[in-house]
């Protein structure tokens, strides 16, 4: 079940929901059952001893409702307050957000007494007010805050309060976004640092989960092994994931001299032996790399020859010729050496693999060079120092960059008229002599698109408006 599931009038709930959420049994304000979604009454009884410590009562007037009570709700109102209001304010049928458990309207006891009614309770909105400040710390949202109607399609309801999860509720607080608006608008690059053992869709995975974002995407894998600098992108930032592979990559690698693996790393099969011997030309054999050559593609990597995959022939023991590629090592420079182990420092070009790098590297060395770990210190101008591992950005401790903060590329902020010609996907004369990409930014800092320089005119790459 995820948190953020939007129900509006346009996002019906879907039978399948219930198949994924824990209902617990309590009591509204007239004692009656009614039920809310396992995590959401944890977060309401934190909330609602918090708001006791402040004076403030508070009381269940209406949790988890089926599709009939829905219907029920929506006929009384109709008798009680006309078809007008109702209409205004009660969802129809399947649309209601309280058919998912998540959703709690508020009661507030005032003179020892429960108000339940909708039109008493619009007159205690200096109450509710105070209540909404600490809604975040307990995962909750104002879900149909005061002009917001054309988004939500609700008027402001002060008692209507939806679970999230603390750390959506803080962001959506933060950005004062409804969560239509967090769903379609919220996106940027996340600087993670992985850790060894996770694979790169592990991280997506655990990042998507997070923010109840279903558009997350990362670049330049990292095997679970590696650790280091791995780029996240969320929702329209997904959009330049491969921009931000395009660049230079800085490893930290460390080798085990005398053995050689299948897979060239530690975590594969010892396949052969070799005496280690001195290590004095180590530094000169380090620089000899210093140069554009072909690669040979490890068998086990990813990399397709014709159509199949190079680690599905390794898995089936067949023969196949593996491909070499252009790589470029900018830099490499000996960290530490041991008798039989070396540490090393590189920077290299897209698509370089440092474990065919190590295995190159030993055969000049006239032994075998497997790799025992690899940490990513660097992804074009991002280095490891500005990114967060997992456990630090679920406790709040990240920063989302803008798509403009990551890339190397100009970013220029247009007129309202070239802004409206964006918006239609038109075509831009080149007056910023822009040689290759450009990005556009409208003057309120709403990143419009990003521009490619064709035949000395600008026109779109990929638009995010
Ligand atoms: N009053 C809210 C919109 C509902 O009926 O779900
Ligand atoms: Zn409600």
């Amino acid at each position: 079940m995820t948190k953020t599931i939007l129900i509006n009038k346009a996002n019906r709930i879907k039978d399948s929901y219930y198949k994924k959420t824990n209902f617990i049994s309590t009591k509204d304000i007239l004692n009656d059952e009614v039920l809310v979604e396992e995590e959401t009454y944890k977060a309401y009884l934190e909330l609602e001893k918090f708001l006791q410590s402040k004076n403030i009562i508070i009381g269940i007037n209406s949790a988890y409702r089926s599709e009939e009570y829905q219907q029920q709700i929506y006929e009384d109102f109709c008798i009680k307050y006309g078809k007008e209001y109702a209409d205004k304010i009660v969802a129809p049928v399947g649309t209601s957000e309280h058919h998912t458990g998540l959703a709690i309207d508020l009661a507030l006891k005032i003179n020892n007494e429960f108000i339940e009614d909708t039109q008493e309770l619009e007159k205690c909105n200096h109450i509710f007010e105070e209540i909404h400040k600490y809604l975040e710390d307990f995962g909750f949202i104002l879900r149909y805050p005061k002009d917001k109607e054309n988004i939500t399609g609700y008027p402001y309801e002060p008692w209507h309060i939806r679970y999230v999860g603390k750390f959506v509720a803080k962001i959506i607080a933060e950005k004062k976004y409804t969560l239509e608006e967090y769903l379609k608008e919220y996106s940027g690059i996340i600087l993670v640092n992985k850790e060894k053992g996770m694979t790169s869709f592990d991280v997506v995975n655990e990042i998507s989960h997070l923010f109840g974002i279903k558009r997350v995407g990362h670049t330049g894998t990292l095997d679970p092994l590696a650790e280091g600098v791995l780029l996240v992108a969320i929702g329209k930032a997904t959009k330049v994931v491969e921009l931000l592979t395009a660049t230079y990559k800085e490893y930290i690698a460390t080798v085990k001299l005398g053995i050689k693996t299948d897979t060239l790393d530690i975590t594969g099969k010892v396949i052969a032996t070799k005496e280690i011997p001195f290590l004095d030309s180590l530094e000169e054999v380090l620089s000899s790399f210093k140069k554009t050559y072909m690669q040979e593609v490890p068998i086990y990597s990813a990399v397709k020859v014709n159509g199949k995959k190079l680690y599905e022939y390794a898995r089936n023991n067949e023969i196949v010729e593996l491909p070499k590629k252009e790589v470029t090592i900018k830099n490499i420079e000996l960290l530490d050496k041991t008798l039989d182990s070396f540490r090393f420092k590189a920077l290299v070009s897209k698509g370089c693999y440092i474990r065919s790098l190590i295995n190159d590297i030993g055969q000049c060395l006239n032994t075998y060079a497997t790799m025992t770990s690899l940490t990513r210190t660097k992804q074009g101008s991002i280095s490891i120092d500005k990114t967060n591992k997992l456990k630090e950005i679920k406790e709040g401790i990240y920063k989302i960059y803008e798509i403009d903060e990551t890339l190397d590329i100009k970013t220029i902020v247009v007129t309202d008229e070239q802004c409206k010609k964006i918006y239609s996907g038109q075509k831009l004369p080149n007056i910023w002599n822009i040689d290759d990409k450009v990005i556009f930014k409208s003057k309120d800092n709403r990143l419009l698109g990003i521009y490619e320089q064709v035949d000395n005119e600008l026109k779109v790459w990929k638009n995010f408006v």
